[in-house]
């Protein structure tokens, strides 16, 4: 009988699975086998889950399907948004009669929801406002945070109106497992001077911690969410489920600065339906899906979307994800961070995925594969020149320019970037923090 290569492996890890069974029988019991077992229960545990394993987007979670790609055009499907198309782009242009952001340019921001009809009302002298967030769960950023906020920054000038950044540090004390109320507090006043560093004009733009900005009142609130599983109240009231009650609550605490009415220092109440334009990477887009449903319940306009894509990890192998989302955050080489120094970033970009070919002969014979080398992808988000980008795009592709190269202008590109925030998030104070969260009207900021 012949056996095939599958069959062969199967009956051999049959055989070694029955050793570490007669194995595991001679020891005697004691908690070093009892923490043995747990072991193998939750390494076979997570080989089931990476098995199963399909494409997931939202906000707690960004993986690909078998470690591969993000299929984009799978989620603007499953998730019913709109892709940018040229022409909306090309509308951009015209309206604000400025180059497009590299973003929109580059197909970044690739999705929509309803984008199309903040142009139209725009055309007709219609505002709207913009809100952005940051959920504060690290002391610094890397760059693919920054992506959501270069971009409104960008549209705040471009067509002159407000911004709205809310801190979701009740949502990072909800989720995490070390961080207390006073640790995220601390964090999302860290993030808002990053955040500020982004060039945002303190005359149109209101920034908000979800907790400083409620009190202690509702830190309280958050802080008994905490304590009671929903077993729990499900004894109490007849809930179900093991997560932490307060879990639950969060959704709407997102939703709500969509509806200018959230905000009656800023439109006093006059333009309860003035319409709001969200930037977000496509993972908080099950909030707004949310939030978009429940408006016309509620008399309010829906909130309009602009969606990016993920900068991914500079490890990907295929675009592969750190297993916890966009950029994997425990492996800190796998992510630029605005604290970077030159040296760290030359040796980040270095060691990253390439998709050149091992030797000079080979890459020249070949060319590099455009699609998986990380470095290409970083160049394409952040060199703005596109003709460099073309020039770069056909002699590395078709083997004429070797990987060490386009990682070498990579570095200067990316310490450029990084270089610019660090100086600007030097010039920060405590003082411009608490200008931009002063709770106030903004006569300008439509101007
Ligand atoms: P947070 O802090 O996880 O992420 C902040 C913003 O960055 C986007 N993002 C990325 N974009 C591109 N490439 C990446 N690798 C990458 N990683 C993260 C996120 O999508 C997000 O836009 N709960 C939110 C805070 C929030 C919010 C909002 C976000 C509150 N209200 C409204 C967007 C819109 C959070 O924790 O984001
Ligand atoms: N929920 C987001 C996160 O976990 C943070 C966030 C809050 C946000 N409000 C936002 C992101 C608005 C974009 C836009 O990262």
């Amino acid at each position: 009988m012949i056996e095939t290569m599958e069959e062969k492996a199967i009956q051999e890890i049959k055989q070694l699975l029955q050793l570490v069974d007669q194995k595991l029988s001679s020891i005697p019991s004691s908690p070093m086998k009892h923490d043995l077992i747990h072991e193998i229960k939750q390494w076979s545990d997570e080989k089931k889950e990476s098995e199963s394993m399909e494409q997931v987007v939202n906000p707690y979670e960004v993986s690909a399907k078998d470690g591969g790609k993000i299929d984009y055009d799978k989620i603007v499907e499953k998730f019913g948004c709109k892709r940018v198309d040229q022409s909306l782009i090309d509308r951009v242009h015209r309206l604000t009669s400025r180059d497009p952001h590299v973003f929109l340019r580059r197909g970044v921001f690739f999705a929509h929801r309803d984008f199309n009809e903040i142009l139209d009302s725009f055309e007709r002298g219609d505002k709207f406002y913009l809100y952005t967030g940051r959920g504060p769960s690290s002391e610094a950023l890397h760059l693919g945070h920054l992506i959501p906020f270069m971009f409104t920054k960008y549209l705040q000038e471009a067509f002159k109106v407000p911004v709205v950044i809310q801190l979701t540090d009740d949502e990072k004390f909800m989720w995490s497992k070390t961080l207390k109320v006073e640790d995220t507090k601390r964090l999302a006043r860290e993030n808002i001077k990053d955040i500020i560093a982004c060039g945002f004009d303190v005359e149109k733009t209101f920034i908000f911690s979800n907790i400083e900005h409620a009190g202690t009142f509702y830190e309280n609130t958050l802080k008994i969410g905490k304590c009671v599983t929903v077993n729990k109240a499900n004894a109490i009231f007849g809930f179900a489920g093991e997560d932490p009650v307060g879990k639950m609550g969060f959704p709407p605490v997102q939703a709500a600065p969509s509806f200018a009415s959230s905000f009656q220092h800023l439109f006093l109440g006059k333009d309860n339906n003035l319409r709001c334009l969200i930037p977000c990477a496509i993972d908080q887009d099950p909030y707004f899906r949310m939030t978009r449903d429940v408006a016309p319940r509620l008399d309010y306009s829906k909130p309009a979307l602009i969606e990016s894509k993920f900068l991914p990890s500079l490890k990907a192998s295929t675009f592969k994800l750190g297993v916890n989302g966009k950029m994997s955050a425990s492996n800190p080489n796998s992510a630029i961070y605005v604290t970077d120094t030159t040296k760290d970033i030359k040796k980040k970009v270095n060691s990253a995925f390439s998709g050149g070919k091992d030797n000079s002969t080979e890459q020249e014979n070949a060319g590099a594969d455009l699609e998986v080398d990380i470095p290409f992808k970083y160049l394409s988000f952040f060199l703005d020149d596109d003709a460099e980008l073309e020039h770069i795009k056909k002699e590395y592709g078709e083997g004429r320019m070797l990987s060490g190269p386009v990682k070498q202008r990579l570095t200067e590109v990316l310490t450029e970037v990084v270089e610019k925030h660090r100086k600007a998030r030097a010039a920060v104070t405590d003082e411009m923090v608490n200008a931009f969260m002063a709770v106030r009207p903004l006569p300008k900021m439509f101007d």
